[in-house]
């Protein structure tokens, strides 16, 4: 049995700010910010909230997968920025669509959590434990961002994707490469959160994220080629053989490195951060939605996704549409 994307689905908030905006926050230009990252425009939440935004990807990949919500068995939100510490969102988004009969629970991994909840629901759809799955990236970043600090508050930007997973016949996820490193969870980290404790002293963590930008970037040049040469290995297959290379939306610059060690060229590499900036786990979700909206995706293309962020975490999914 395989596991296989069926439906997808996205959304933005409707405010954007572009880097100009930005300038007008702290000491930036858009000349800067498009240079060093390639972003011009982010989405940032005013009315919606993480979980709004997940529920209205969700329902489109529904619609789009021609999938009823009571058949879904399996309901991940990978979030870093759930509007509840507990429950979770994706118990949120179960009441929402109606998804009764799903098991319902959140993956924390930041920008690769995506790839990790696509990682979980193979697992469970090849064992024959669900039939459908529904996983979904939503962030609200703008909640957790240092406004004051220029070299994180332009980076990050807000949304949801989402995409049906259900068994079948024909190929589909065809392999993976994921993993962890704790020991550099401090390169990315987002520290603060309340603590009511009264054995414990007030005080703590800020309660935005921190970044060691230079670390991060080495790090990501030098995992992902990595995890996507591991990830064609196992299934046989080539990097020519791949037609598109869906990397996270995080940085340009990130992905033109990515892309030369690969030795593929630049073309197979779409991105949308210019529009979108790093929305974390929902980068890879938007991005292949919107490529499948835009009709790019054909039955039988061998796609690389491929993430890596906070924790620090990272992963590559082969599969074929
Ligand atoms: N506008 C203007 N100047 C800025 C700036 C901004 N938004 N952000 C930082 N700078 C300044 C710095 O203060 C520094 O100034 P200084 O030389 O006077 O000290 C200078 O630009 C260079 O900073 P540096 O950090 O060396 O820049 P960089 O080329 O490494 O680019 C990042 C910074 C953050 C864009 C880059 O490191 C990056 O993209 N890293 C990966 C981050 C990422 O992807 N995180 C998410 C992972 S999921």
């Amino acid at each position: 049995m395989n596991t296989k994307i069926i439906g997808t689905g996205y959304d933005l908030p409707a405010f954007t700010a572009d880097n100009d905006y930005l300038a007008t926050l702290v000491d930036t230009s858009d000349e800067w910010i498009v240079e060093r990252t390639g972003i011009r425009v982010r989405h940032l939440a005013k009315e919606e909230t993480t979980t709004s935004m997940a529920v209205q990807a969700a329902r489109r990949a529904l619609e789009h997968a021609g999938v009823s919500a009571e058949d879904i068995g399996l309901l991940i939100v990978a979030t870093i920025t759930g509007d509840t510490e507990t429950p979770s969102t994706a118990c949120r988004v179960q009441a929402e669509i109606g998804a009764h009969k799903a098991v319902a629970f959140d993956i924390n991994a930041a920008c690769s959590g995506f790839l990790y909840g696509v990682h979980v629901a193979d697992a469970f759809i090849r064992s024959g434990i669900y039939r459908n799955a529904l996983v979904i990236g939503a962030e609200t970043l703008s909640k957790i961002i240092d406004w004051t600090d220029r070299s994180t508050c332009v980076l990050f930007g807000d949304g949801a994707g989402a995409a049906v997973l259900c068994a079948a016949e024909e190929p589909g996820i065809l392999s993976q490469s994921i993993g962890s490193n704790g020991d550099k969870w401090e390169v990315l980290a987002c520290q603060g959160r309340p603590n009511e404790n009264p054995l414990c002293e007030k005080g703590g963590k800020p309660g935005y994220l921190t970044m060691d930008g230079q670390e991060v970037f080495k790090f990501a040049v030098k995992t992902v080629p990595v995890c996507v040469e591991e990830a064609l290995e196992d299934a046989g297959v080539t990097a020519d053989d791949v037609k598109y290379f869906l990397l996270h939306q995080a940085n340009k610059r990130i992905i033109q490195a990515v892309a030369k060690r690969l030795g593929q060229p630049e073309e197979k590499f779409p991105m949308n951060l210019d529009q979108c900036g790093n929305t974390s786990a929902a980068s890879l979700p938007i991005l292949l939605a919107q490529m499948d909206e835009q009709g790019l995706l054909q039955k039988g293309d061998k796609l690389i996704l491929s993430g890596f962020g906070a924790g620090l975490t990272w992963g590559a999914c082969l599969l074929e549409w």
